[in-house]
């Protein structure tokens, strides 16, 4: 109750300073304190206690990941870290559409550079060594002003890869102009080599890394043909799907909704999700090694249960926090529990990619496995 009140208030300022006064609240301790659910994933060499994780942008500077295991999440993406520090894009710069439960943002990377990141993860890394089962992922991509990107790629991954239980390349931000044209094959084989060449070049080369990509919702299904071949051809772990959209929805409120930037929260499910569906299948069908991390909307256990559904291995979620609040993770997860339990199932791996469209999932997550397998 006292959470609602709390999130009521801090819903009615400015979006950014709401932020702000979130992780002050987290670094000062003024957050619950969770009793664990483990809903456990193994990944790779990963363990994951529950699958389900705070995705980039929360936690930009790496400064409040310990008080995120608090809040029980599985996983934490810090980032997107870039090597130099960088203001980001004029403010105002996030805002919220209330009625549609969504957010737009065009943050540009605002964030505090690699090398005040490493502070703050040398110190987390003396408590939680990596390989501690909450997982940790550092996101990177590079600076707007920057000269040559790939190199900014390599720096960043040789600087940050013995903190990170996994590395997430940043490709799909629409905030940082052609940052998208990392989409484009030629383009991406340069990233990937960049990345590669900085891990082989950190401490932690004796170690194997896993890496994933993550990608916009707005290229075409050719185009992630392509992105999942190459992806699989070059040993990255998977891809995370996805980053904010540019679409623009009828349907949705007009309040804010002229702003440009990123749109995430409750109307990007379908198309991420759809999105998520597709990946899946063409893995599936090529047989290829890949994870998918699932992002994009989820607000309920229902919409995470449906992620699963269509080939979630993990599932992340940054806007519905802002409007629920710290105990959004627990709320969905004691949900998921009630749904596994109503559907006779032990482990989300049983029903992961059961269906291929998010349509048919939300069925199975409304009605039940049974019902649904009847009709
Ligand atoms: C304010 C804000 C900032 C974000 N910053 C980043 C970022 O720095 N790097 C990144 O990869 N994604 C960033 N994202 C995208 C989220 O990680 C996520 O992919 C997207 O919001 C979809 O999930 P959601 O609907 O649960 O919010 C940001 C999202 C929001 C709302």
């Amino acid at each position: 109750m006292i959470w609602k009140f709390i999130i009521f208030l801090v819903r009615k300022l400015d979006p950014e300073i709401a932020h702000q006064i979130s992780l002050i609240a987290l670094k000062l301790g003024l957050h619950p304190r969770l009793k664990r659910i483990e809903i456990p994933v193994k990944i790779n060499n990963l363990n994951f206690f529950n699958f389900l994780g705070v995705a980039a942008g929360f936690d930009k500077n790496a400064q409040v990941i310990e008080k995120i295991h608090y809040l029980n999440f599985g996983l934490a993406e810090i980032g997107t870290i870039t090597p130099l520090p960088q203001y980001g894009n004029p403010k105002p710069r996030i805002f919220r559409l209330e009625k549609d439960q969504a957010i737009i943002n065009r943050n540009g990377f605002n964030n505090l550079g690699m090398a005040q990141a490493i502070k703050k993860l040398k110190h987390y890394r003396k408590k939680f060594p990596v390989g501690s089962d909450f997982v940790l992922g550092v996101n990177i991509g590079p600076n707007k002003d920057s000269n040559n990107r790939f190199q900014d790629y390599e720096i960043l991954s040789r600087g940050l890869s013995e903190f990170a239980d996994y590395l997430t390349i940043n490709i799909s931000s629409p905030n940082t102009p052609n940052l998208r044209d990392f989409h484009e094959i030629e383009n991406l084989e340069k990233v990937l080599i960049s990345v590669k060449n900085g891990i082989a070049k950190s401490k932690n080369m004796e170690l194997y890394l896993p890496i994933f990509l993550k990608i916009s919702p707005d290229i075409n299904e050719h185009n992630l043909n392509l992105i999942i071949e190459t992806a699989n051809k070059n040993n990255i772990s998977g891809l995370i799907v996805s980053n904010t959209t540019v679409d623009r929805y009828k349907y949705l409120h007009p309040d804010n909704l002229h702003e440009d930037g990123g749109l995430s929260g409750k109307p990007l499910f379908k198309k991420s999700t759809t999105f998520l569906a597709i990946a899946n299948k063409i893995i599936k069908h090529r047989k290829y090694n890949l994870y998918l991390i699932a992002a994009g909307g989820v607000l309920d256990a229902k919409s995470a249960y449906a992620k699963i559904l269509c080939g979630a291995h993990l599932v992340q979620l940054y806007s519905s926090m802002t409007f629920d609040g710290p105990l959004i993770a627990d709320k969905i997860l004691k949900g998921l529990l009630q749904l596994m339990n109503r559907d006779n199932i032990s482990s989300i791996t049983d029903v992961r990619g059961l269906v291929d469209n998010p349509d048919a999932a939300m069925k199975i997550a409304n009605n039940g496995l049974i019902n649904n397998l009847q009709t």
